[in-house]
């Protein structure tokens, strides 16, 4: 009979080497090789391999389950898919246990949920359950760690649903390293995604987030589920943004958008209106625009603030933009406008702890920085999109007519937007749309008024 291999593996990188190594060769952590045993091949049993013909094929029956809620569901691709393995990251304390105790709690309504916690005992998640006002007879609770475990209780009770909350906390006892680490993340992953597949079981699992905010453990880890969400926020207001990153059944870049209540994380309906609620339509310093999140418009309020600077060197801060982009248009708005801000400080802030990616917010922090200046208020119904270049020159940006429609929808009667997307608009008829392809041009427009 052929003897058993044996291999080492890393447990940080998972480097595999013949021999054990005391230092890892790709990582240069020390410690870190563990046993594998590999069974011999020569034993086992070949079988002709089970091929089958695409137009054979046919397709499962895509039924979804509803997460509660229509914003989640619009994030998951229409909901739940039976047997999906969903993966939700999220910084500590921002909301994913109580985010999945109330999808349990809806999804109880067909069958048994089991929710296996191994960072919290069940009275502590009884406690936030009856905050939550939850209080099903069907939401079963295991406080367990070991994966040999949750996957007998998974088999024995097959239930509709299954949460992991988090997979830092499980582990495999056949391997040596600690619970939370690149192998043990991986193999425990690996076997609950064989377990709940063939089952058709949806599966959630928590992950917890590094400092840099990626998911902590293997990078395979998002290649091994089918869907990757993030919950967002920055722990300051109640709004979390729940985005989705990877999906295997719906489109990506979906977000919802909840706040943070008493009573758990409720829906917001009406984002852009929520985010603008408590917006002073006169006040210096302060422009709309409207930012796309996935297919979704939202209209976000950026303020600035120049102030005149007693230091040789002057402040630049920017909070919910990316500081090279503003430091970037404070740089263009002196060259192109002849602003003189190298006196004065200069501070951007993006209202309601959002953070803004997109390059379309250029032109509105522009304005905003040069109201500010100016101590002039920029028109209180205007909505402003576009990306400015080094140049000066405004480009254009995708989606400009839902990004319209959106400052329709909430009012807004003026937009100023890059001359480029005229061309591929049809204005909606309660909104005058002006184009202007340089930053000179925009101030004209604003400052002029003619055309308004
Ligand atoms: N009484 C309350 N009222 C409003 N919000 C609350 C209340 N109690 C807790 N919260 C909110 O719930 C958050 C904790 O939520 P939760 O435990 O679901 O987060 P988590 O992402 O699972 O955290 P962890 O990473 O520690 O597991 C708190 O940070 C707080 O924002
Ligand atoms: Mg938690």
């Amino acid at each position: 009979m052929p003897k058993e291999k044996v291999r080492y593996r890393c447990s940080l990188c998972g480097y595999e080497s013949e021999q054990w190594l005391g230092r890892c060769p790709n990582c240069d952590q020390f410690g870190t090789f563990e046993e594998l045993k590999i069974s011999p091949t020569a034993e086992r049993k070949r079988e002709p391999p089970q091929l089958a013909s695409l137009k054979q094929v046919e397709i499962a029956s895509a039924e979804r389950l509803s997460s509660g809620g229509e914003e989640m569901d619009r994030v998951l691709g229409g909901g739940i898919v039976k047997g999906a393995v969903i993966l939700l990251g999220g910084e500590p304390g921002i909301g994913k246990s109580t985010l999945l105790l109330q999808v349990a709690s809806k999804l109880c309504e067909r069958g048994n949920v089991l929710y296996v916690s191994g960072e919290e005992s069940p009275s502590q998640i009884k406690l936030r359950a009856s905050r939550l006002n939850i209080n099903e007879e069907r939401l079963l609770l295991l406080s367990e760690t070991d994966i040999n475990a949750i996957a007998d209780s998974i088999d024995l009770l097959k239930p509709i649903a299954v949460i992991v909350d988090s997979i830092q906390t499980v582990y495999h006892p056949d391997l040596q390293s600690p619970p939370g680490t690149v192998s043990q993340v991986r193999e425990c992953t690996f076997r609950l995604i064989n377990l709940v597949k063939p089952l058709g079981i949806p599966l959630f699992i928590v992950g917890h987030i590094t400092k840099e905010g990626t998911l902590a453990g293997p990078k395979t880890l998002e290649h091994m589920v089918d869907c990757v969400l993030y919950l967002e926020g920055d722990g300051v207001h109640p709004w979390r943004i729940l985005r989705a990153t990877k999906n295997r059944f719906g489109s990506t870049n979906e977000v919802a958008m909840f706040e943070m209540k008493e009573e758990g994380l409720v829906e917001v309906k009406n984002p852009s209106f929520e985010l603008l609620a408590e917006r002073d339509k006169h006040a210096v310093g302060s422009a709309v625009t409207a930012i796309m999140e996935g297919t979704r418009p939202l209209l976000h309020e950026v303020q600035a603030l120049v102030t005149y600077s007693p230091f040789p060197q002057p402040r630049r801060m920017a909070q919910g933009i990316d500081y090279n982009r503003f430091v970037i248009m404070v740089a263009v708005l002196e060259k192109k406008l002849g602003l003189k801000l190298y006196q004065q400080d200069v501070i951007v802030n993006v209202v309601g702890g959002i953070r803004i990616e997109e390059p379309a917010v250029d032109l509105a922090m522009a304005m905003a920085i040069l109201s500010s200046a100016k101590s002039q208020p920029l028109p209180p119904d205007l909505l402003i999109f576009g990306e400015v270049g080094l140049g000066g020159e405004i480009r254009s940006v995708p989606w400009a007519q839902s990004r319209l429609m959106e400052g329709e929808r909430l009012g807004f009667a003026k937009a100023l937007i890059p001359r480029h997307n005229l061309k591929k608009i049809t204005p909606p008829p309660n909104i005058k749309v002006v184009g202007v392809s340089n930053l000179k041009e925009a101030v004209a427009v604003i400052q002029g008024g003619e055309e308004w």
